[in-house]
């Protein structure tokens, strides 16, 4: 049985999409990776967003059956929407996955985690064996950092200590994501807090030497993984 209530029939984004019809371009490509049967690892974001729709029209035209495994609430209920059955990596591994990113460098370094969903979307990309990063042109840059801090999932109560380390690492700024519908901070889909870093040089090491410290899940830094980029 289906809910019947319109939450779960409305499509819905949180606020203005930037760059939208370059995203809504780079789209096209996505939804042609789809084959019947196909268990679709699903990141978060505004172009992920756009592409799920590019690809409920495929399945629609085409009558194929797929699953997807999202990362977020907000991409779970677009699924429910647009009638995507969902799954998770407890049940099933991805065929193949797809996400967006803040930053791109040329060798296809990533910073994400504007979402607020990096932990879940880092766990996603090294379980599936392919993971396309969809992006408009506005995403690439010559070295990461230049528009976009860091972010660094933090165990709540590990704030402070992961602050100092940050900024033993050479971090030169580093804030708590604050939220906007709610007071205090942004709470991660892995309910944890953001700490957001600046880092006037990010290292080949710097994914790692992050993760080293205690409290830190996770960061928005993805140094070397598989991806492929799919731009307009
Ligand atoms: C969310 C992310 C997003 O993929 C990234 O922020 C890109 O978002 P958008 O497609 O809205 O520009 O990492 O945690």
């Amino acid at each position: 049985m289906q809910w019947q209530s319109s939450i779960a029939q409305t499509l819905q984004w949180s606020g203005e999409i930037v760059n939208r019809e370059a995203k809504q371009q780079a789209t096209v490509a996505i939804a042609g990776k789809v084959s019947n049967g196909d268990v679709i690892g699903v990141g978060s974001g505004s172009t992920v967003f756009l592409s799920l729709q590019a690809i409920a029209r495929r399945v629609q035209d085409e009558d194929l059956q797929i699953t997807g495994i999202p990362t977020s609430y907000e991409v779970a209920l677009a699924c429910t929407a647009l009638g995507i059955p969902t799954t998770s990596l407890l049940e099933a591994k991805p065929d193949w996955a797809f996400d967006g990113a803040d930053e791109v460098d040329p060798n296809h370094n990533l910073i994400k985690g504007r979402g607020g969903a990096l932990f879940k979307e880092k766990i996603l990309m090294v379980s599936s064996p392919k993971t396309y990063i969809v992006v408009d042109k506005s995403k690439l840059v010559h070295t990461l950092g230049q528009k976009f801090p860091i972010p660094v999932e933090v165990y709540p109560l590990s704030v402070h200590y992961v602050e100092s380390r940050l900024i033993q690492l050479g971090a030169f700024e580093v804030k708590l994501r604050l939220a906007q519908s709610k007071d205090g901070p942004v709470i991660t889909e892995a309910g944890n807090f953001i700490l957001d870093a600046r880092f006037a040089n990010v290292a080949s090491d710097l994914e790692g030497r992050i993760k080293g410290i205690t409290g830190v899940l996770e960061s928005g830094l993805f140094q070397g993984y598989n991806v492929e980029i799919i731009t307009t």
